[in-house]
């Protein structure tokens, strides 16, 4: 944890006083970084483009603008809220608030359950953060320039066909962030977010002003805002939601445990909308930076998981100082990766730190070896495991390799149930005086409106999906 200063007082402000001493963030604005480091990462540039361009576009957006709004802003906020009173790791957290509040010890399932998830995805997030790595070098060894749009896409498949370069890359992704990790990320760091955050805000800028320049601006701003619903299906409203969750980084602890460090005086409710707003707008610029080149290039939008990196290379390869912005862009998809890969292993690492007493740098190495060696089941499904699909028998996952089966539980039932649990918590189980206290908005209109969607609009919505889920 970054910026950290010794401030007993702000423990010890409000509700209560057991966190006296408890380390907080020196200002909003550090915690606003950190949790957008956290939230803006992968799922921004990688994943919501191909699944925007899988769904059909506008009306899949819609709907995720929608989650995002409706149910994704209010889970931020409890989230962080419950994370700030218990001022502990999300386990301890919740057995901390269950006991005070005298209810059901289960609650630390919550906890629980968001720890596991986190090992997984991460399992699978380093192994796309080294295809982010092996761009790094493609684009500086100038293997864009002049390139057509087939040998890019021969380039990415070459990449997936081969096992031992993806394990390559994806090992030095997971070296990079367990090193990270096992310092505590360190006040460096967060000042490197600091500059990094802005210049891939710029630099995205700068690929939306080459799409502009094309012919097909148009085609992709129409793909990406004129909803038609034809096109919407059911599995893409649960889509929708599941990419909600995983782009706030919501369901799964990692916003309680940063929450445990902000100071008391802090709003949290302007604070969950900033980041939210931040993480939107890079989502849909990316979206407006990608779909012109693939209409442009006369490319399918769903083209699946390799879509940016089919798309992007084709514009860095015929701009001016492409190699340079290329590289440049590359460089910080990673930075933002490692960011939120550092929020996905912060808790399995505290989990190691609490239960067994180990220490930080060997809970990092254990924590980190095992989703490298889990990470190798994603390698193979790209290539030579491609044709093993364990859950085949079930039509829901006909055709499902081991990665696309992580990828679909984590996103499409653990962060919705965690979330659901969460918003269940605050708006049903959690006191009411607390839960005024820790939001600080008084308990008027939008008080009442916050608690509504907690209380029904939420769970409805979870439940709704998880009903046709099962069916
Ligand atoms: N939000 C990150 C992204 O969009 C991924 C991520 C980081 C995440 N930490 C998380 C997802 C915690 C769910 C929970 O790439």
């Amino acid at each position: 944890m970054t910026e950290l200063t010794q401030n007993p007082a702000a423990g010890s402000a409000a509700s209560d006083d057991s966190n006296a001493g408890h380390p907080m963030w020196s200002s909003r604005l550090a915690f606003i970084l950190a949790a957008s480091g956290s939230a803006v990462g992968l799922g921004n540039i990688w994943k919501f483009p191909y699944i925007t361009g899988e769904n059909g576009g506008g009306a899949f957006v819609l709907v995720y603008l929608l989650c995002i709004a409706l149910i994704g802003i209010p889970i931020m906020v409890a989230e962080v809220a419950i994370g700030r009173r218990g001022g502990s790791s999300p386990i301890n957290s919740m057995r901390k608030l269950a006991a005070r509040d005298g209810l059901s010890k289960r609650w630390v399932w919550l906890g629980g359950m968001g720890m596991i998830a986190s090992f997984l995805i991460l399992s699978f997030y380093s192994v796309i953060g080294g295809w982010a790595l092996a761009y790094v070098g493609n684009s500086a060894g100038g293997l864009f320039v002049g390139a057509s749009s087939e040998s890019i896409g021969e380039m990415f498949g070459g990449l997936l066909s081969d096992p031992y370069t993806l394990l390559m890359w994806h090992s030095l992704f997971m070296v990079l962030v367990v090193m990270i990790v096992a310092r505590g990320v360190s006040s460096g760091m967060e000042k490197a977010i600091n500059i990094l955050m802005p210049i891939l805000f710029a630099l995205i800028l700068v690929m939306v002003g080459y799409a502009m320049s094309t012919d097909s601006f148009g085609a992709g701003f129409s793909f990406l805002f004129s909803p038609d619903f034809s096109k919407l299906t059911t599995e893409g409203v649960l889509t929708a939601l599941g990419h909600a969750f995983f782009t706030l980084s919501l369901g799964m602890g990692v916003m309680m445990a940063y929450g445990s460090y902000l100071p008391k005086n802090v709003s949290i409710v302007k604070t969950a909308f900033t980041v939210s707003i931040v993480d939107t707008l890079v989502a849909l610029l990316a979206g407006l930076a990608i779909f012109p080149l693939v209409f442009a290039n006369g490319m399918e939008p769903g083209a699946g998981p390799g879509l940016i990196f089919q798309t992007l290379p084709i514009a860095f390869g015929q701009m001016p100082g492409g190699v340079l912005f290329g590289t440049l862009f590359f460089v910080l998809l990673v930075v933002a990766a490692v960011t939120s890969a550092i929020s996905l292993l912060e808790p399995v690492v505290e989990w190691f730190e609490e239960q067994k007493g180990i220490d930080r740098t060997k809970g990092a190495l254990i924590g980190g070896w095992s989703i490298w060696a889990l990470g190798v089941l994603t390698i193979l499904s790209l290539n030579e495991w491609s044709g093993f699909h364990p859950l085949g028998m079930f039509e829901r996952f006909e055709g499902k390799t081991i990665f696309d089966l992580l990828d679909y539980v984590t996103a499409n039932l653990m962060m919705p149930l965690g979330g659901l649990f969460i918003a269940l918590f605050m708006g049903w189980f959690m006191s009411k005086q607390a839960t005024e206290n820790e939001l600080s908005i008084g308990n008027g209109a939008a008080f009442k409106l916050l608690m509504f969607i907690l209380r029904f609009v939420t769970p409805a919505a979870v439940l709704v999906v998880f009903v046709y889920n099962l069916m």
